[in-house]
């Protein structure tokens, strides 16, 4: 260890892999002021340049040796079990990781004096007066937005430190793993597919880097409690869908407008939901990026010509 590492900000990333945490690892892995060590479920990390290590958060004991051997200052946790519909099949891994792994995560954060940042969901409301604000009584109507409200509930409850972070449909040109949902527009339009999108989902689809960088904010201004991070407006997924296609030149015709019930997920989905993000607008500075503008970002980013739209 150099001296200057000493005076390092240590940031934990858990679940590095992940869509959030890979922009997030790309954000700190250029931070000069900080030291990083990330983590995930995985064997390998996806960048080449970072400290990694394989975590599996539902193991206490390696929770444990991880955060004693790196004693971070800041823990940020983005793993969770993501996959809503088979949260209802698969109820025992979803809760064993969404719930126990960051009881795990709580108390060894608390254990160490480590300020704990947790990402959570709208999908702890139940959709039927949304858009929300911090304050709102949460009441999930799904498996997963049950483990989601309780791991908000195991971390207030730990004594430790902590901020959690309520998001909702992230999107953003994170480039390993399973694409977001703009990316899925653009490809299904572009290779000519006829997407059916729901108009009776509202919310606000979040920018992963305007995440990243509330994250950030949250972290130089120590802010603890819950922030709502969303993005710039609130509307249906379907005229969100039309917003991308307008955007990439795509043809709309291919988009066909439907009912969430039409869909027959095995999870219910919260439907007027969205998150109001005036705590964070006032006390971080937060500020959500144009969807257009974050749309161009995505494009330049993952290198779309004119060409091949
Ligand atoms: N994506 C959204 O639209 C959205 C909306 C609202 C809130 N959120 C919340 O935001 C956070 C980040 O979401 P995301 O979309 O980035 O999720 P993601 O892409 O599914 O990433 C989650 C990461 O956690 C890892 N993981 C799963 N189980 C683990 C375990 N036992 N130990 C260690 N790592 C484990 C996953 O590895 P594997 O892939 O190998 O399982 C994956 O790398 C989550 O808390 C999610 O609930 C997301």
């Amino acid at each position: 260890m150099q001296t200057n590492d000493l005076i390092k900000t240590r940031i934990l990333i858990i679940g590095s892999n992940g869509m959030l945490g890979q922009r997030l690892t790309e954000f700190y892995s250029d931070c000069s002021n900080c030291q990083l060590l990330c983590v995930s479920a995985e064997e390998k990390s996806f960048f080449d340049n970072v400290e990694y290590r394989t975590l599996d958060i539902t193991n206490k004991n390696s929770v444990r040796e991880v955060m004693l051997d790196f004693f971070p200052d800041y823990v940020i946790n983005t793993a969770a079990f993501t996959n809503v519909d088979k949260s209802e099949t698969e109820k025992e891994a979803a809760w064993k990781i969404n719930v126990n792994g960051v009881e795990n995560i709580s108390l060894y954060s608390w254990t160490i004096d480590a300020h704990l940042i947790h990402i959570s969901s709208d999908y702890i409301f139940d959709g039927k007066n949304g858009p929300y604000t911090e304050e709102d009584k949460p009441c999930p109507i799904g498996y997963y937005g049950r483990t989601k409200l309780a791991s908000e509930n195991a971390i207030r409850t730990s004594g430790v430190r902590f901020t959690i972070v309520r998001t909702n449909v992230l999107y953003g040109p994170a480039k390993f793993g399973r694409p977001d949902f703009v990316k899925w527009v653009f490809n299904s339009l572009r290779e000519g597919r006829q997407i059916n999108i729901v108009t009776d989902q509202i919310n606000n689809p979040t920018y992963i880097d305007d995440l990243v960088n509330a994250l950030h904010k949250i972290i130089e201004f120590k802010k603890e409690g819950i922030y709502n991070i969303g993005g710039e407006e609130i509307l249906s997924r379907y005229d969100f869908t039309l917003r991308i296609a307008d955007f990439f030149k795509l043809d709309k015709s291919l988009i066909v407008p439907i009912k969430t019930k039409e869909l027959n997920q095995p999870a219910p989905r919260p439907l007027k939901s969205g998150l109001i993000t005036l705590k964070a607008e006032t006390e971080l500075g937060y500020r959500a990026t144009d969807f257009e503008e974050t749309f161009a970002l995505i494009k330049k980013e993952l290198n779309i010509s004119e060409n091949n739209l």
